[in-house]
């Protein structure tokens, strides 16, 4: 699994604040997940952090002025706003929040951000009566209409010894934030999307049959994510009683392993991604009654059952290379290494463990406890959370699997 991070452009804007000697652990944190990182730093920042240290951790020279003194060679903030992904100021000053508000570009980080043509995070950091000033509420709110991300600062001890808030967001919860940016990107416009769900249901006679008490809301909540992000979503799903929403999804009613298997050959075949969360029976009986089977006095009674389709590994056996397939598990032993002998076997990107050991986790309920496993060996446990969150999880999984 790529780390998202992997090779995006990101402008590290320091500004002279006592936070920011936490820049640098922001610095670290980027460049270990695989980021490219140009620091621009303000004058004053450089009273607070030395451009050696930066330019170290980084790998590039440090830009703060507009020339270098002893050679003339000019730096070019378009260039900078051109090739950034993104651009993080962290810490940022009531002063160059003031300055960005209003286009006071007399600085090199100043004019990176008004040449910025991708998105701009701001991590505030400043004593709380500056927090509070009218001038910076303001500054920020025009920043914020101007779709700059705020990063809220924490409240607690300030360098100034008061406590409020005004301390910088901690350099691993603005990672988290970076990351969640660039996850959040990426959407599923123009993709398709198929998805098996729920459970089947084998007849055995016109009023029985051998089903599973799936409840179809893993998939759904699957469906639903994929075109919330824009995707084109056909779902094929057992008998369950839930509804879609979004009206983006096409919904194909099945009942038998069978049926589910003939319903999905077209959608996974056209699909970019294809998720397969449906419970399938393994077994339907050899054959369904005409009429209801009478009980006519037998003690016991035998049913021959024979082998259903494997949907996943049938319709996996024809993936193309640039089609991503994802699987569920549930095993009860030696889940990890059963749940990658099931993705080799059946020929999938990714395998969802689901944990039978976790309350909460598993059929019928709301919330899920996954582990994500990729076919290069990698593996990420998530805590137990909704259906919805362990679905947003599943596909930021897959949309990185796809870069
Ligand atoms: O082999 P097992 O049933 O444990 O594999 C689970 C995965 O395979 C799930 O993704 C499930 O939707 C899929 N599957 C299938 N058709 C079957 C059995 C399982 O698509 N007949």
């Amino acid at each position: 699994m790529e780390p998202i991070l992997k090779g995006k452009h990101i402008v590290l804007g320091i500004t002279g604040g006592i936070a920011a000697y936490k820049s640098v652990t922001l610095l670290r944190l980027l460049v270990k997940a695989g980021a490219e990182v140009q620091v621009v730093i303000t004058p004053s920042g450089k009273e607070f952090i030395t451009p050696v240290t930066l330019a170290a951790l980084s790998g590039k020279p440090v830009v703060s002025e507009f020339f270098t003194a002893n050679t003339g060679e000019w730096h070019s903030h378009v260039d900078l706003g051109l090739w950034a992904d993104l651009m993080v100021i962290a810490p940022a000053t009531a002063s160059t929040i003031g300055k960005m508000a209003n286009g006071i570009a007399d600085n090199m980080l100043v004019t990176t951000y008004l040449s910025a043509k991708e998105h701009v995070m701001i991590a505030p950091a400043m004593d709380l009566d500056m927090m509070a000033h009218p001038s910076t509420v303001r500054n920020l709110a025009t920043l914020e209409s101007y779709g700059v991300e705020i990063i809220e600062p924490a409240a607690g001890e300030l360098a100034s010894h008061l406590i409020g808030k005004g301390r910088m967001e901690e350099p691993e919860n603005i990672f988290t934030r970076i990351e969640k940016y660039f996850l959040r990107r990426c959407d599923l416009k123009g993709k398709k999307v198929a998805i098996t769900a729920g459970p089947t249901y084998e007849k055995l006679d016109p009023v029985r049959f051998i089903g599973n008490y799936s409840s179809g809301k893993m998939g759904f909540a699957l469906a639903e994510e994929c075109a919330s992000r824009g995707a084109e979503v056909t779902l094929i799903c057992g008998p369950v009683s839930i509804a879609v929403s979004d009206p983006n999804i096409v919904r194909i009613d099945v009942e038998s392993a069978e049926e589910m298997l003939a319903a999905a050959r077209k959608p996974f075949t056209e699909a970019d991604f294809g998720i397969f969360a449906a419970a399938v029976a393994d077994y339907r009986p050899e054959s369904m009654a005409e009429h209801k089977l009478k009980r006519e006095g037998a003690e016991d009674m035998t049913l021959r059952l024979v082998r259903n389709p494997d949907i996943a590994a049938t319709l996996a056996a024809e993936k193309r290379d640039s089609q991503v397939f994802v699987g569920f598990a549930l095993e009860t032993d030696n889940e990890h290494e059963n749940a990658l002998k099931k993705l080799r076997k059946k020929n999938l990107d990714m395998v969802v463990l689901n944990s039978l050991q976790d309350k909460g986790a598993g059929f019928g309920t709301d919330t899920n406890k996954v582990s994500i496993l990729s076919k290069d060996g990698t593996e990420k446990s998530f805590p137990l959370k909704s259906k919805r969150a362990v679905a947003t999880d599943i596909v930021n999984e897959i949309c990185v699997t796809d870069i």
